[in-house]
């Protein structure tokens, strides 16, 4: 990555974010320069860097890391542990043995429950999530209560998507060893009082898994500001390559914890009857490594911090409120969760009245513009809800007004499009 660091300021500090200098780091976007792309809570674009760093690992630097003694195998090493490093600063933590790499933050949450299951969860004990989590954050903690004799318990959200700290006071109980939520929702787009969460918690000896998959690519996030004890997220939805992921764990939690895969390097020692286990934070680790992946992430962290989290946040703020504002005053368009822009962190999921979701996203698709239909992976939110599916736009700062203009438009014709009279 050429561009020099803050290359996106102006001499006031504000970020220079016209289409030239943003769209043009993003050679998709470039190629199709007729698509709105507005299912950016899926999967982000890649940048240019990203896409040249992991062209150059596999170049100049692929081989097995850890095992070789060789140079070349030093040096997949040595971008692998870089990245590591890139991630523990990313996220403020306290130690590259606090960073375990998964294939994204649904491992991430398997290894958290099936982990945390088997060390601290026992028969009578109860695991508390939110009712709108995504199922990564679900299924994962369905298995592990079941397997492990423990009830799995909902905390409930209002209409708006709020969940009170007064509510999860009430929902928590001597027996609640663990609460697994989003920072924020894939659906609603609303933020969770993480610190918050996690100080109630704390204080009745409950463990605290946040899953940061929309959080994480979108707002500045320090683990030990929050207080939580593991955070799990994904490199695809921050301009990183699919396949590599993030779990964050306190490092007295992890050392704690038995192993999730097993296999080749994860080990100290192995008998034919019995193996003792690697240091952290290999030991979370088995087999080999997506290196490549990693080295992206590493990019894309770099490529986040010329940009600056602040200004995406920024950016992002402004074009939320901006679709919030067109989206409003459409007829028979209702959208879900808070009446509040600032409440939606670029994501907007919205029903169309008489239109089924997949229409929506399919006549959008006429138009070169992606959004994402269905129940987002969240069944259970939308049982709550009442409705079987949804559409969802969801933005990222490299999006445009212009773009936004488009989805406006194709929306407000959706019914006229599907034979309503209006
Ligand atoms: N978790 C991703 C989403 O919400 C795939 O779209």
């Amino acid at each position: 990555m050429n561009r020099p660091i803050g290359g996106y300021l102006n001499v006031s500090g504000e970020m220079k974010m016209n289409e030239r200098d943003v769209r043009a780091d993003f050679p998709l976007l470039e190629r199709y320069r007729e698509l709105a792309y507005l299912d950016n809570a899926a999967t982000t674009q890649k940048p240019q860097c990203v896409l040249d760093a992991v062209n150059e690992y596999y170049l100049g630097e692929n081989s097995n890391p850890m095992r070789g003694l060789y140079d070349l195998s030093v040096k997949a090493t040595q971008a692998y542990e870089n990245a590591r490093e890139s991630v523990r600063d990313l996220i403020g933590a306290a130690s590259c043995r606090e960073i375990i790499f998964t294939r994204n933050a649904t491992e991430s949450l398997n290894l958290a429950a099936s982990c945390l299951g088997r060390a601290i969860v026992n028969e009578g004990d109860e695991i508390l999530i939110t009712v709108s989590e995504h199922h990564s954050d679900l299924i994962p903690w369905q298995t592990a209560a079941r397997e492990r004799g423990a009830k799995l318990k909902y905390l409930e959200c209002t209409a708006e998507g709020e969940y009170t700290v007064g509510a999860l006071k009430a929902a928590l109980s001597p027996r609640t060893k663990i609460f697994a939520f989003a920072a924020v929702s894939n659906v609603f787009g609303r933020a969770n009082p993480v610190a918050e969460f996690a100080e109630v918690c704390h204080s009745n000896g409950t463990i605290v898994v946040c899953d940061g998959a929309q959080s994480v690519p979108h707002m500045k996030t320090d683990v030990g500001a929050l207080g939580v004890d593991f955070l799990a997220f994904s490199g695809h939805k921050m301009y990183a390559p699919m396949g590599i992921g993030v779990l964050y764990g306190r490092e007295e939690l992890l050392e704690q914890l038995p192993p999730f895969l097993t296999g080749g390097e994860m080990i100290e020692y192995v008998t034919r009857d019995a193996a003792t286990f690697a240091e952290l934070p290999h030991r979370f680790e088995a087999g080999t490594v997506n290196a490549g992946g990693a080295v992206g992430l590493d990019a894309a962290i770099k490529y986040i911090r010329s940009v600056g989290i602040e200004n995406i946040e920024k950016r992002e703020r402004e074009l939320t409120r901006y679709a919030f504002d067109r989206i409003s005053g459409i007829p028979h368009v209702s959208i879900i969760g808070s009446p509040d822009p600032d409440d939606h962190h670029g994501i907007i999921t919205f029903t169309v009245e008489g239109v089924h979701p997949h229409d929506i996203a399919a006549l959008m698709d006429r138009d070169n513009i992606a959004v994402r239909a269905g129940h987002h992976c969240a069944q259970p939110l939308h049982q709550f809800l009442g409705v079987a599916s949804t559409a969802r736009m969801s933005l990222a700062f490299y999006n445009t007004e212009a773009e936004i203009d488009r989805f406006a438009e194709s929306l407000s014709g959706l019914r006229r499009r599907m034979g309503y009279g209006e």
